[in-house]
């Protein structure tokens, strides 16, 4: 069986840098907490209303090709992954397609919902399709607007003040060297604790999760006997339950046990361990947590890729993001064994495996 490799990576950022202290302006933090809290100083917002996850995702692939050496309608199919999408349905997979001007070729368009994991996951699609012959040039790419839709008030200060905007994209090939591409993949999920850190409404739930688990359901929805249904309801739209929400500690503590747990799963699939390993590119959630990985894992700083500072969590986004970084800053060359890992909502993790080159 053939083995696939990226062949170009590219990423995006918009312009416009937004600081700790801008969000100090507008609802109830302060810098201090941000940076000892998250490691982040700043992060980047799109231009309302010009840019989208779609066109973000865009101008990232348009560098991803140049650099496999092809052109956006050489792509044979796409993986989208993203928890921000520019509309409910369809996904941005299509979007993407049409933005790049692929429509002449009834490629495959699929968009996967995985969050934080989204990209491994999409990379791991990708690499069957290619290891089996099916596709020759596939676009895997993970792209967030996420200031689009975050609360600004102080109300929504635990989750906001983490999350950036930003794509990042890949282009898998197969690989002419055996000795060369993705070595392993691993992915995992418990929806046990779907709800940790969620974006539940609009949706067409009713409730009926929270029932199950015994919280409260009363959304405010219209008695069961009213004729169509509505996804929001005006209780959501006054109390805000339509942005994300984290229990941030919960969340952390499976983080930090998940992401070992499944890099280790990894490098035993490939027969070796973190003594081997180059390169980490860590999904970008918290840099307490890359940390406590780093140091589990016996890395240097050197050997760990974090940019939260600058970009914040970038969710699907983050992973192509850093690689792209890390791989234009010269720190992973040809043969470099380089490992991505991903823990996040649903609970979702991933890692991924490669031998770079
Ligand atoms: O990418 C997907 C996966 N996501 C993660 O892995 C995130 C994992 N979790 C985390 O990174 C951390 O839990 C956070 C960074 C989200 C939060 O840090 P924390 O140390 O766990 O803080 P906390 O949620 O326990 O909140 C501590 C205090 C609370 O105040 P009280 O109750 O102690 O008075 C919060 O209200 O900090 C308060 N707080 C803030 N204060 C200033 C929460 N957000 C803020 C804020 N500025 N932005």
């Amino acid at each position: 069986m053939l083995r696939s490799k990226i062949a170009g990576i590219g990423y995006y950022v918009p312009e416009r840098v937004v600081k700790n202290g801008d969000l100090v302006q507008i609802m109830d933090t302060t810098d201090e907490w941000i940076q000892e809290r998250t490691g982040i100083q700043e992060r980047r917002y799109g231009r309302k209303h010009e840019e989208t996850t779609t066109t973000m995702a865009a101008a990232a692939t348009r560098i991803a090709c140049e650099r496999a050496g092809i052109r956006p309608e050489d792509i044979d199919f796409i993986i989208f992954a993203t928890l921000s999408p520019d509309y409910y349905f369809p996904g941005c997979g299509v979007l993407v397609q049409r933005e790049l001007g692929i429509t002449h070729r009834e490629v495959g368009a699929l968009d996967v919902r995985n969050q934080c994991s989204g990209f491994v996951y999409a990379l791991s699609v990708a690499d069957q399709f290619v290891r089996t012959g099916t596709y020759k040039n596939v676009l895997v790419v993970g792209s967030e607007m996420h200031s689009m839709g975050l609360d600004f008030s102080t109300r929504g200060r635990n989750v906001t003040v983490i999350f950036g905007d930003g794509a990042g994209a890949a282009i898998l090939q197969p690989s002419d060297n055996p000795e060369r591409g993705i070595l392993a993949t691993k992915l995992h999920s418990d929806g046990t604790y779907a709800e940790k850190l969620a974006f539940i409404n609009p949706g067409c739930h009713g409730g009926y999760h929270m029932r199950k688990l015994g919280e409260e359901a009363d959304l405010g929805y219209p008695p069961v006997e009213t004729p169509g249904e509505i996804f929001f309801t005006p209780r959501m739209l006054q109390e805000g339950l339509y942005y994300p929400n984290m229990e941030g500690q919960f969340v952390f503590k499976m983080a930090v046990q998940k992401f070992p747990e499944v890099i280790f799963e990894a490098l035993q699939a490939a027969g070796l361990t973190s003594a081997d390993l180059d390169m980490l590119i860590p999904h970008q959630a918290n840099l307490r947590i890359s940390q406590f990985v780093q140091k589990k894992l016996g890395l240097r700083d050197d050997q760990v890729w974090n940019n939260i500072q600058r970009f914040g969590n970038t969710t699907a986004a983050s992973i192509p993001i850093a690689l792209c970084e890390a791989w234009e800053a010269g720190k992973i060359k040809d043969g470099d064994l380089v490992c991505l890992a991903a823990f996040g909502s649903g609970f979702t993790w991933a890692s991924a495996l490669l031998r770079w080159g």
